[in-house]
């Protein structure tokens, strides 16, 4: 009975963890789950919560401490790699995801800006999901004009900057 319990305690664990590890941009079709009803950005930020980010470590393998950063970034950055992106920095497996943390000058969090590969999802591009959340949480949207879009996905804006970065990695801390 003892034993029993346990193996179910570990299947739903096992489940559970690799649900979140592996939030699928686009539906679920693959993974023959039913379709979200969450849209990816709101899955994406509860797992960064839920696997608590802020402890994983920079591009250089140490606690990531604030950096000088570049427009249209914060005036300070903290970079964070999960534990799939720190296996092989120069090719980032399929599920890694990066998350940069944008402040001002004053060291006031504005916002924080995220990337996810995601192996077919936009292969053309790098397979890079994007999407920049407010310090609460919430996604960015777009000025009304720009019919208040979440800034998340095959973000328009944020891919036809970093298709710049060197090596055609999509990633500027390679660099
Ligand atoms: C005009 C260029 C530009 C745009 C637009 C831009 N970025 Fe960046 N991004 C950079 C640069 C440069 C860096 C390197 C860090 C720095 O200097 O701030 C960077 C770094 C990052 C990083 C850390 C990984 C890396 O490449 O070093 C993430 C994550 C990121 N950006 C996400 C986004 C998202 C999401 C968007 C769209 C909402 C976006 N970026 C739009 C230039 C840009």
């Amino acid at each position: 009975m003892k034993k029993a319990m346990l193996v179910a305690a570990f299947a739903v664990v096992a489940l559970f963890t690799l649900g979140l590890c592996y939030p699928a941009p686009k539906g679920d079709a693959q993974s023959g789950r039913p379709k979200a009803t969450q849209a990816h950005y709101e899955r994406l930020w509860a797992w960064l919560k839920q696997s608590d980010y802020t402890k994983w470590n920079a591009p250089n393998g140490k606690a990531p401490d604030f950096q000088e950063g570049h427009s249209p970034h914060g005036a300070l950055i903290k970079t964070y790699l999960s534990e799939r992106a720190a296996k092989d920095r120069k090719d980032l497996a399929d599920g890694s995801v990066i998350v940069k943390e944008n402040y001002g000058p004053d060291k006031k969090l504005m916002a924080i800006t995220v990337m996810h590969r995601s192996k077919g999802y936009d292969a053309k591009n790098g397979d890079w999901y994007y999407a920049k959340y407010m310090p609460d949480g919430k996604i960015d949207v777009t000025p009304p004009e720009m019919k208040s879009m979440p800034v998340a996905g095959k973000f328009k804006m944020c891919i036809e900057c970093h298709s710049g970065a060197a090596g055609g990695d999509f990633l500027f801390f390679n660099d």
